[in-house]
């Protein structure tokens, strides 16, 4: 049999790419095609896709979902779930994340992907034991990235706890393209050694090493791999779909995608990708090769922050100096892995150090709050002089930090209960409070007396 393709155009690809800025209305457009192709799953919803909807395109993320699932009958859905995090950027208490799971199986998600940004087995918790009680497949993906403290030993021993916690596959989660081609096939082999479950492979074309390590990875045994319709792929994206297609067809491994239907799928998207080139919001930088991040370790969507970050500031002049802090910063933290959101946190935090001349001058809340174990253990040990000069004597949990979160679902029901209609509306106001009630005020009690506004002004010209 061969491998397995997963397609991440839908929500990596534009993630990546464009800031998640296509439209449910853009998406539905190219959905049947994708169904058509032979997939083995769509990758659809999840990651920054639900913050974009309700921050940037008024768009319920729970619609989209339904309207996604009604338009793709053939293939499985999948989803980006940042464990106790869920798709936001803090943790949730366990009934949040229990029936934010629950529902996004409702609505049409077959397999969530789970994973913490930390690697923290305890943040994953929640989330595995909510998939299997509501009949999910969970895949529970661990953060790839070199460090001293990520060695195989230490994803091997990974992959055997997520065997143990009863997940259904495991994903090597390569946020920032850095895995190399012989990294991926002594991993993968290793895995495919150590553990039964089925082992995917996400990775992104930043480096432009994505395509020889698919190849290596595919020769050690992986099963399924992610890939993106080409007009939404390469560069900060994954490789392109059909390409692999080309190149495997005939051998052992033809993931038997129909090229026909994939060639209709990529006019349209090509249509809606040129829309934003032209926009702006696709920066060309984005489709270019980087292999400075073989060094610095930055994932694609960091760059693009990273990027406007400083031109906000007019400070575009310091991109390098930036990234070169970026590893710093990373290690002074015990290397965790530069993923959402302590991609961000390291981020800024480089800007902050670089922009204001001096180490540590400004720390944002977040760093804090990592440095007191609110996120979870750091993979490394922590300096801790550099510790007690950022948060003094505070107090550092050792201990899951969901443990001290109170129930919210049930006291936010009833906080809002004149203005949300569903469980979803809760959970919306659960992730993203100030940003989903003005969604759902718009949505639900939309206000008249804009028109008159406008009216008036237009009288006084
Ligand atoms: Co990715």
């Amino acid at each position: 049999m061969g491998i397995k393709i997963v397609d991440t155009a839908l929500r990596d690809g534009h993630q990546s790419l464009f800031a998640t800025r296509m439209t449910t209305k853009e998406i539905l457009e190219v959905l049947s095609d994708m169904d058509n192709a032979g997939y083995y799953a769509l990758e659809v919803w999840g990651g920054a896709t639900f913050d974009a909807c309700l921050r940037f395109l008024n768009e319920d993320p729970w619609e989209r979902l339904r309207l996604i699932r009604k338009a793709c009958k053939k293939t499985k859905l999948q989803m980006l779930f940042r464990g106790q995090n869920i798709l936001g950027y803090k943790h949730y208490p366990d009934d949040i994340v229990d029936k934010f799971v629950e529902k996004s199986l409702i609505n049409g998600i077959d397999i969530i992907r789970v994973f913490d940004a930390l690697n923290d087995i305890r943040n994953l918790e929640a989330a595995v034991t909510a998939t299997k009680r509501y009949g999910g497949h969970c895949q529970v993906a661990f953060c790839y990235t070199t460090s001293p403290i990520h060695t195989v030993d230490y994803f091997v021993e990974m992959a055997k706890k997520i065997e143990a916690m009863g997940a259904d596959s495991i994903c090597i989660k390569d946020m920032s393209g850095v895995l190399l081609p012989e990294d991926a096939y002594q991993l993968v082999s290793q895995l495919k050694a150590n553990t039964k479950l089925p082992i995917e492979l996400h990775s992104h074309c930043t480096a432009g090493a994505a395509h020889v390590t698919y190849m290596k990875a595919i020769e050690a045994g992986v099963d399924i791999i992610d890939t993106a319709l080409s007009p939404l792929s390469s560069g900060t994206s994954q490789p392109p779909s059909e390409t692999f297609q080309y190149m495997l067809q005939g051998t052992k491994y033809d993931p038997e995608l129909n090229l026909e239907h994939l060639k209709i799928a990529a006019e349209k998207i090509k249509k809606i990708r040129d829309k934003y080139l032209a926009n702006g919001l696709l920066n060309p930088k984005a489709l270019s090769v980087n292999p400075n991040i073989l060094q610095y370790q930055v994932p694609g969507g960091m760059l693009s922050n990273l990027m406007s970050q400083l031109k906000n500031q007019g400070a575009i002049d310091r991109y390098e100096e930036v990234l070169r802090e970026v590893p710093l910063v990373r290690a002074d933290l015990g290397y965790p892995p530069l993923v959402t959101p302590l991609s961000q946190m390291v981020g800024t935090q480089a800007v902050m150090n670089v922009l204001t001349g001096e180490r540590y001058k400004l720390v944002p809340e977040e760093i804090k709050d990592y440095l007191r174990g609110h996120y979870g253990a750091s993979p490394g040990l922590i300096d801790s002089a550099l510790r007690k000069k950022i948060i003094n004597e505070d107090k550092v949990i050792d201990y899951r930090p969901a443990n001290d979160l109170a129930p919210q679902f049930e006291h936010l029901k009833a906080k809002y209960r004149d203005l949300i209609k569903t469980d979803e509306d809760v959970l919306s106001i659960a992730l993203f409070e100030n940003v989903a009630v003005n969604f759902l005020e718009n949505k639900y009690q939309p206000k008249t007396e804009d028109k008159t506004e406008v009216f008036e002004i237009n009288l006084h010209v």
